[in-house]
């Protein structure tokens, strides 16, 4: 099956199921037209139960808990995220590394317990700027990425997503050059440990202030396989206009 490019909205703690249920039919009706793009969107946990989209949309979770069931207070099991008809979870946002704490070791159990449980992780992987500024973004990245795949055999069901976290809700995007050499040198990194052919063609998308000025520009990079948003995935005219710049972009590659 084709793998298109993914425009997956990550919503953190914003709209309850009300304002979720309305901006996900006008978002929807919107881009009814829609046909290469793979469109997620990515609610808090309380929206996700009253929400029901059919391909191209899918529904994303924000975060999970490794463990299928027990006494973990404030978590979120995968059955329970399949259960309301969730398709993909985001993995190792930076706002859960940094603010939260979560650990390499934490997020490669969410990993495997979202492959387990059917669905797709989008592993988020990012260097702050310090890493940047002292030429450790290689590093960090490398390291965040194999310890999130620890014990992954296969990158068949795997979305990857480069976010450096000094562009995430920042306004600054990272320039085009950029976003090229990094997504090269992850898949250079993945290389390392799997197939050329997975490593080529695992999805990594790009996260950090994308916005309908920099998407036609950020989606023509090679190897940029779609974005994760936030602060522009809110409201459904940048949301929808993002989409169709990607939409736009792969029609005018085939
Ligand atoms: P932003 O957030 O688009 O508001 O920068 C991206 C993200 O946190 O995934």
């Amino acid at each position: 099956m084709e793998k298109y490019p993914i425009v997956a909205g990550n919503w953190k703690m914003h709209k309850t199921t009300t304002e979720g249920i309305s901006f996900v039919q006008e978002t929807v009706n919107m881009l009814l037209d829609i046909e290469k793009v793979t469109i997620i969107f990515g609610p808090p946990f309380t929206a996700l139960f009253d929400l029901d989209v059919k391909s191209p949309f899918y529904l994303g979770a924000q975060n999970c808990h490794w463990e299928s069931h027990g006494a973990f207070t404030g978590e979120i099991s995968t059955d329970m995220l399949v259960d309301c008809g969730v398709d993909y979870v985001i993995v190792g946002h930076s706002e859960r590394r940094h603010v939260f704490h979560e650990t390499d070791d934490w997020i490669n159990r969410k990993v495997h317990a979202v492959l387990n449980a059917g669905m797709t992780p989008i592993l988020c992987i990012g260097e702050k700027l310090e890493d940047r500024e002292s030429n450790e973004t290689q590093s960090v990245l490398n390291s965040q990425l194999m310890q999130g795949l620890k014990g992954i055999d296969s990158l068949e069901n795997i979305v990857l997503a480069y976010e450096p976290v000094w562009a995430i809700g920042t306004g600054k995007t990272a320039s085009v050059a950029q976003v090229d050499e990094t997504h090269n040198t992850i898949r250079e990194e993945l290389k390392k440990v799997y197939s050329e052919k997975e490593s080529n063609t695992v999805p990594i998308l790009y996260g950090g202030s994308v916005n309908p000025g920099n998407a036609t520009e950020l989606i023509s990079v090679e190897g940029v396989d779609g974005f994760l948003i936030g602060g522009a995935s809110l409201t459904s005219a940048p949301f929808t206009e993002i989409a169709r710049k990607v939409e736009q972009h792969m029609k005018e590659k085939s």
